[in-house]
């Protein structure tokens, strides 16, 4: 049994200059919201959900990126809306939300 039921790596790498990152693309602030948005729902914590910080997970072009494990699913998003996705569908009642997935 996981320690959490979904564990969220949000990459948050901030690159000068050169290949893209996913900081580029809002990740920070958007990674900061979906935290938010799992605490407001309860859903944080031990059995539950956890929001992480990652740096490089080497898919920058696909960026922003974030995986939940332990599904390994990967997603890219471009707004809280999208994030808002990802927590209803995937995080609340276990649906892989195909349109984000990479
Ligand atoms: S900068 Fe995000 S995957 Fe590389």
């Amino acid at each position: 049994m996981s320690y959490y039921k979904h564990h969220l790596f949000f990459c948050c790498n901030q690159r000068d200059g050169g290949r893209t990152c996913c900081n580029d693309k809002g990740a920070t602030q958007l990674r900061d919201y979906c935290k938010s948005q799992v605490k407001k729902l309860g859903l944080a914590g031990q059995g539950q959900v956890r929001v992480n910080m990652a740096g490089c997970l080497d898919r920058c072009e696909e960026g922003p990126t974030v995986v939940v494990y332990p599904e390994g699913v990967w997603y890219r998003y471009a707004s809280q809306q999208d994030i808002d996705e990802i927590v209803d569908s995937h995080l609340l009642n276990g649906r892989v939300v195909e349109r984000l997935r990479i």
